[in-house]
């Protein structure tokens, strides 16, 4: 099944069809996604800003990363389903659009930052002063923080780009 047959197929169901024709359901549904957003994006602001060391200096790393990851965490997922829902009420429009898929690849880059720089830190008895890549933490922490900008600018372009 080709891309464009899969998202013909999926405008077509009562599903895609009640999401695009019940009034509320796309303004609910954006609206949750981008209260998600700013759990996500400030999670991501405060425990960044920890790691390259210009904010909450006075809090252990560790701390402030357990602090804020699960809520990120789940934000996300509230965004997947959120995001889920409004692709496929309108597959052929998301589903085709490069940026949508940029906007994807770059959510898979921030989750495998996150993920490789903050999970370590969660481990009972894990000293950041004696890893081996501390030097890599402040570059990846901004590297970080410039990769959600441009989710969230994505996000706003999937309605102006194809
Ligand atoms: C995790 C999976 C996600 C999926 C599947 C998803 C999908 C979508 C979709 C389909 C739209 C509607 C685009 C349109 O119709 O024009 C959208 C809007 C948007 N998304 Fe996401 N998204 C996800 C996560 C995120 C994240 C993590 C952010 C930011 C950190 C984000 C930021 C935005 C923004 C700013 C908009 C525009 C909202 C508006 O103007 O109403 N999204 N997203």
């Amino acid at each position: 099944m080709t891309l464009q047959n899969f998202t013909t197929w999926l405008y077509a169901t009562p599903f895609a069809s009640t999401i695009r024709d019940v009034p509320w359901i796309i303004p609910a549904i954006q609206s949750i996604h981008i209260l998600a957003i700013t759990i996500v994006v400030g999670s991501a602001l405060v425990s960044d800003l920890r790691l390259a060391g210009v904010f909450a200096t006075d809090a252990m790393p560790n701390v402030v990363i357990r602090r804020y990851l699960r809520w990120m965490w789940i934000a996300l997922v509230v965004l997947l389903i959120t995001g889920g829902l409004m692709a496929t009420g309108e597959p052929d429009r998301v589903l085709t659009n490069t940026t949508f898929w940029l906007k994807m690849s770059l959510i898979v880059a921030a989750c495998l930052l996150t993920w490789f720089f903050r999970r370590p830190l969660l481990h009972p008895g894990f000293h950041l002063e004696h890893a081996r890549w501390r030097p890599f933490v402040k570059p990846a922490a901004w590297l970080s923080l410039a990769v959600w900008v441009c989710v969230i600018f994505c996000g706003r372009w999937i309605a102006y780009t194809i």
